[in-house]
């Protein structure tokens, strides 16, 4: 396939993000149709379905050559993200937000070349914010649909009005506003994980624990969740959050939030410790804002405090 303009893949993606915010917010917030998938937890409604029909139908349309995954065709076992040009579509992240009337949901629409995200765009219709991101290009935050011309767009990371060198110094875990999720998974051995992990990043130095010897704890600021991985990724692109810890999610929830992110001067490492490169459908992230350190520290402290015996395991 000839190089493709990026450019022109973000312009149509960002098209198709209107489209399907106006469908999003048309639904009856009274009357949701819904099913479960998993379990009870993981929902899914009509809504989710027409949209991801549309954005199908309409990147098919316009880029026939590329693949497409997304999350409510994927089929265990079968689908994958290979090296190919592909669109990576979430129709709705935060469907049980969206299913609350709880304002943050969002359509997140990727496009990855080798595995790599290089196009992002989310877009939260019920607060009208837009992000994207270009490999290469920045990335920019919109308040409105409505505003289009370049001023009205603030690049990212906000606090470093789009300069990551010039965003506030990270200062540890324990003065960090630190993202996470509790995912549709509520028992074994990964809700362990998280349960415990969740307790020691909010414990205190010196709380007390049954464990011995006991285990490094952070008293980190907060704990946030949005419920939705890709506005996750977008609050820590834009420094409103330090890191966001996940596992459980899947490729079509970080994919347009990583491009996001790595243009805000951010990273990714694995949700796991150990792996500094961690692939696109690892299904285990922690996503670090920019800083003029760059943020390893922050990384190997969070992973200190997951310890060795932490690791959560999920399914490809
Ligand atoms: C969910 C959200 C949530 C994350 C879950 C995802 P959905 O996506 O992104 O934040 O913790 O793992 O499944 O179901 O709303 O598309
Ligand atoms: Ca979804």
């Amino acid at each position: 396939m000839s190089e493709i303009d990026l450019q022109g893949v973000h312009d149509t993606l960002v098209s198709i993000a209107f489209e399907a915010g106006r469908m999003i917010l048309a639904a009856d917030p009274n009357n949701i149709p819904q099913g479960i998938k998993k379990n009870t937890v993981d929902l899914v409604t009509e809504a989710d379905q027409a949209v991801e029909r549309m954005v199908y139908s309409r990147l098919c349309t316009d880029y026939p050559n590329c693949e497409f995954v997304g999350e409510e065709t994927y089929v265990a076992g079968e689908t994958r993200v290979t090296d190919a040009p592909t669109f990576i579509v979430d129709p709705i992240d935060g469907t049980t937000n969206f299913v609350h009337g709880y304002p943050h949901a969002c359509i997140s629409l990727g496009f990855a070349v080798c595995r790599k995200s290089v196009v992002g765009v989310v877009y939260n219709p019920f607060l009208d914010i837009l992000y994207t991101g270009i490999q290469g290009k920045g990335s920019y935050m919109q308040r409105s649909a409505a505003q289009t011309t370049p001023n009205q767009k603030q690049r990212l990371p906000l606090a470093g009005r789009g300069d990551a060198q010039a965003a506030p110094a990270l200062q540890g875990l324990g003065k960090a506003l630190v993202g996470v999720e509790w995912g549709s998974d509520r028992q074994g051995n990964n809700f362990d994980v998280k349960v415990g992990v969740f307790q020691r990043l909010a414990a205190a130095k010196n709380a007390a624990f049954s464990e011995q010897p006991t285990p490094p704890t952070a008293m980190v600021h907060s704990l946030r969740s949005l419920g939705s991985a890709a506005l996750n990724f977008c609050a820590v692109a834009a420094g409103q959050m330090d890191c966001y810890w996940e596992g459980g999610c899947y490729a079509w929830d970080v994919c347009a939030g990583w491009c996001i992110l790595s243009e805000a001067g951010g990273f990714v490492a694995s949700g796991n410790p150990g792996d500094w490169d961690p692939a696109l459908d690892s299904r285990l992230y922690l996503a670090v804002r920019g800083a003029p350190s760059g943020g390893k520290e922050l990384v190997e402290e969070f992973w200190s405090v997951i310890g060795d015996s932490g690791k959560m395991v999920y399914e490809h």
